[in-house]
């Protein structure tokens, strides 16, 4: 998925927008670890009700038609809406038997027999905000950083490939051989 949105928003372009390329990347992630979900229009359509609530969620609470608390009330009902689809279809294709395998926290969730479908769309919804702005912030940091010190991107840029050439062609990185990059560790990234 990294090197999908890599391809997409930096390869053919000569000016890179970051954060607004890391916030796609850490929605979409976090729909994938949370729920499963990997469909590009669902993930779009999910992001732009997330968007309703993100954006107003520090305005004043008047909720009259027009006003940022007003649509974020709008968007918070239709993504609870939206979700509560989501959470059936998996409900469905765990009585079917067809979602032995998921280890996704919607599967987890809706195993824990005390947990009702609203409390289930309101934990995800809460996961969404905690973990969207803070990590794609993070990563805007990282590459800011990396921009103003050349020598230690240079150095970072250096282990990455050192990494990449000592994988077997189609092995993923895992979080073992982030942990042994000393460059980054170093520097607390
Ligand atoms: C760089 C990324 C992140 C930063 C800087 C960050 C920062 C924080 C901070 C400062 C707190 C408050 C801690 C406290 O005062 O008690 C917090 C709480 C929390 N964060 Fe994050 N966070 C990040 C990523 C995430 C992610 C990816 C998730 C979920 C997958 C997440 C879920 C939570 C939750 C659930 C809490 C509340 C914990 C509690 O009060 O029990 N965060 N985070």
């Amino acid at each position: 998925m990294a090197k999908e949105i890599l391809m997409r928003d930096c390869s053919p372009k000569g000016q890179v927008r970051v954060l607004p390329s890391a916030q796609d990347y850490t929605f979409g992630l976090a729909c994938r670890i949370f729920m499963n979900i990997k469909d590009d229009s669902q993930i779009n359509k999910l992001s732009a009700l997330f968007a309703d609530i993100t954006s107003s969620q520090f305005s004043v609470p008047i909720n009259i038609p027009g006003t940022p608390f007003n649509r974020a009330v709008k968007g918070g009902k239709k993504m609870r809406k939206e979700l509560i689809n989501v959470i059936r279809k998996r409900k469905d294709e765990i009585e079917r038997g067809e979602d032995s395998n998921a280890r996704d926290l919607l599967t987890r969730l809706l195993k824990k027999a005390e947990v009702t479908e609203m409390e289930i769309t309101k934990k995800i919804i809460g996961l969404l905000v905690a973990s969207h702005e803070t990590t794609s912030t993070a990563i805007t940091m990282v590459i800011n950083y990396l921009v103003q010190f050349p020598h230690i991107y240079n150095k970072v840029y250096a282990e990455q490939w050192r990494f990449a050439n000592s994988k077997p062609e189609g092995k993923m990185l895992t979080w073992d051989d982030i942990q042994e990059d000393e460059v980054l560790m170093e520097r607390g990234m």
